[in-house]
């Protein structure tokens, strides 16, 4: 598998940044941060003390067009013309939504990611899909980019909550689960959290390049990195909207139990392998309440991978292997929810 050739990993992330901006030549620089990467992360990237910092307040809940505004309006004060550049600093929320802040200023200025969460190394970093919360509905407006460079280092993780760090860790398993069987035993094998998440990293972002370079645009294959995510985003978004905390992995990996439950349905998972998952997967994050399953329901519908009224799935073909565009009825929901519930 080879891995995007704008993705540089590094345990000196300051020198390759430097490095990259070298080749990169900008006219202007500046630095998208929260209050938790301005922290945490920014000093080891060693910057002067000039350097043009955009600071906004963490979270999804900031990862609106108002905070975009706002980046586009220091943007625009700065002077940032079509050669300058954004480095966004962070987890996914300040890499899909500088992203699009960049794709979108004068019609599109380059940009740098730096992930400094498990899950934007892993996943929202990697496949240039960029974008904000619109009405109450998860990454509703956004575009299409690949970043300039992405800079990856585990040195970040040192810093990071271990709930956000488990967080990011489901989508690790939907990695090994949706394509590389031998991956997911290797990575079920040991102790959640004693990986060696360097070898983590470089190994989920070779699956997820994979995948992305075969469908950029989500024609077909790239389907299946939903696994997980079509009944886990309808949970997250209800989660959101009713000021309940719920981080995004921690959705998945309830969406990633009922849908193993939905592949068993299909025929394909046998339901020892699918008690098998379930119960790796509760192990690490316990379970949690289920919202109404019709307002789940309701939430899918807007889902941008449906096609009409009808709702796909991604489904599990086996361990390691994972079919998309598969049509479930209804009942078949219910049960699983049904499923989701005896686990406690
Ligand atoms: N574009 C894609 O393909 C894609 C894929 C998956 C997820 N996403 C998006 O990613 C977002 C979730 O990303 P996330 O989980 O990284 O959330 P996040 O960006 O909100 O980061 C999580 C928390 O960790 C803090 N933090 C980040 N790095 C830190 C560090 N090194 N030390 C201490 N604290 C740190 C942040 O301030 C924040 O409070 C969602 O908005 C989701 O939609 C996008
Ligand atoms: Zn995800």
């Amino acid at each position: 598998m080879k891995t995007p050739d704008y993705i540089h990993f590094t345990d000196t992330p300051a020198e390759t940044l430097q490095k990259v901006l070298t080749d990169l030549a900008p006219d202007k620089v500046a630095y998208l941060v929260d209050e938790n990467t301005q922290k945490h992360c920014l000093p080891l990237l060693g910057l002067p003390e000039d350097s043009l910092v955009i600071a906004i307040k963490s979270g999804e809940k900031h990862k609106t067009l108002d905070t975009c505004q706002h980046i586009w309006e220091q943007l625009t004060t700065a002077g940032f013309s079509r050669k300058s550049l954004l480095v966004n600093l962070g987890g996914g929320v300040i890499g899909d939504m500088g992203g699009f802040t960049a794709a979108t200023y004068k019609r599109g200025i380059r940009f740098v990611n730096i992930p400094t969460t498990l899950l934007a190394a892993v996943d929202a970093n990697i496949g240039g899909k960029l974008g904000i919360d619109f009405m109450g509905f998860k990454n509703h407006i956004g575009v299409f980019q690949d970043p300039d460079a992405v800079i990856v280092s585990d040195i970040f993780l040192k810093t990071l909550p271990a709930r956000e760090l488990r967080s990011g860790f489901a989508e690790v398993i939907k990695h090994g689960l949706i394509y590389d069987q031998k991956y997911y035993e290797q990575t079920s094998a040991s102790d959640f959290p004693d990986l060696d998440w360097n070898d983590v990293i470089r190994q989920s972002i070779a699956i997820k390049g994979a995948v992305v370079a075969e469908d950029p645009r989500e024609g077909g294959l790239r389907k299946i990195l939903n696994f997980g995510h079509t009944l886990g985003h309808g949970i997250e978004t209800w989660y959101l909207n009713a000021s309940k905390s719920l981080l995004h992995g921690e959705a998945i990996a309830i969406g990633m139990i009922l849908e193993a439950y939905l592949s068993y349905k299909t025929g394909k998972l046998s339901l020892q392998e699918v008690n098998a998952i379930s119960d790796y997967l509760t192990g690490i994050y316990g379970t949690n309440e289920l919202p109404p399953l019709d307002e789940v329901m309701k939430l899918m519908g807007q889902d941008k991978k449906n096609v009409g009224s009808e709702i796909r799935f991604s489904l599990l073909e086996r361990i390691g292997a994972c079919l998309y565009d598969v049509t479930v009825s209804a009942e078949w929901i219910r049960e699983s929810y049904k499923f989701y519930e005896n686990l406690k």
